[in-house]
């Protein structure tokens, strides 16, 4: 096991479930102090449990990314209890509405955009802040395959996260001189609760079986998947990676 990120303190936003609980526990495993934190503090404290029991550094705070103040107190919270923050995963995020444009609510809009874009918006401005204190650090946020195309039926998560691939570019280009580099991963379909959530309903079976050939690969990718090339976006290992997105996929863009 690579300890990659050996003494690192790196924050996990959405760490409660899915991609960011898998990556949690791989940045951990990889000799970080992880930071978990999720809307949900139930679900946080029991990835703070199941870290603890494999012997890794972790603590939970509370935050909601889709308000700005709980996300400077979660950065100002980190800053107070270890000095500084080295990395981030800003990977918090709901799914669509499954709605076609046209159909999608103001206040629908306005939720997709507070939690995926402005939620990325005010984790990158926070740790920026820290950062430049301390000579550096590294971000890195989850878009989608939904970041670079569009699917049908889910037009304020694809701006959304066309607007976390923007936000990043953007990030990369204004703190690249000053030992701060941000890029973004593209998952494909993973196999988090979600997707186990449609597999049980017998409606959605075609539908699935549909978007799992639209993988080269043949199959969904594993949460673990993700946060093994999170891993590598927070270390040294990606040293000239930045403003890079990153696609974790099967192959799912290249077709
Ligand atoms: N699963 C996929 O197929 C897939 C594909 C592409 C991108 N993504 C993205 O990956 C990220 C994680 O998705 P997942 O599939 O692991 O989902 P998930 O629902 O399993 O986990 C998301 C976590 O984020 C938390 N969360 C939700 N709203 C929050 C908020 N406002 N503040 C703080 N935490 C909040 C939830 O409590 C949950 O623990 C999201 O940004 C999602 O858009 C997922």
């Amino acid at each position: 096991m690579s300890r990659a990120l050996e003494g690192k303190v790196v924050l996990v936003t959405g760490a409660g479930s899915g991609i960011g609980r898998a990556s949690a526990h791989r940045i951990a495993a990889a000799g970080a102090h992880v930071v978990i934190s999720d809307i949900n503090a139930e679900q946080g404290q029991a990835v703070l449990a199941e870290i603890a029991a494999e012997g890794g550094q972790a603590s939970f705070l509370r935050a909601d990314v889709g308000v700005e103040g709980d996300v400077a107190a979660l950065i100002a919270a980190i800053v107070a209890r270890h000095g500084r923050i080295d990395g981030a995963f800003n990977n918090a995020g709901i799914v669509q509405t499954g709605k076609r444009l046209h159909e999608v609510t103001t206040e629908e809009w306005d939720r997709a955009i507070r939690v995926d874009l402005s939620g990325v918006f005010w984790c990158i401005k926070y740790q920026v802040l820290a950062m430049l204190e301390t000579g550096g650090g590294r971000i890195v946020n989850t878009a989608s395959s939904l970041g670079e195309v569009a699917i049908a039926n889910a037009s304020e998560y694809v701006a959304a996260k066309h607007g976390v691939m923007g936000l990043t570019r953007a990030a990369a280009a204004d703190y690249g001189a000053e030992g701060i580099r941000v890029n973004a991963i593209l998952p494909g379909i993973i196999q988090t609760p979600v997707i186990d959530a449609l597999a049980q309903n017998p409606d959605f079976k075609a539908f699935l079986v549909k978007l799992r050939d639209r993988h080269p690969i043949g199959r969904f990718g594993q949460p673990g998947e993700i946060g093994d090339a999170a891993v590598w976006l927070l270390s040294d290992q990606s040293s000239f990676v930045n403003g890079a997105g990153i696609p974790v996929d099967g192959g799912y863009l290249a077709i």
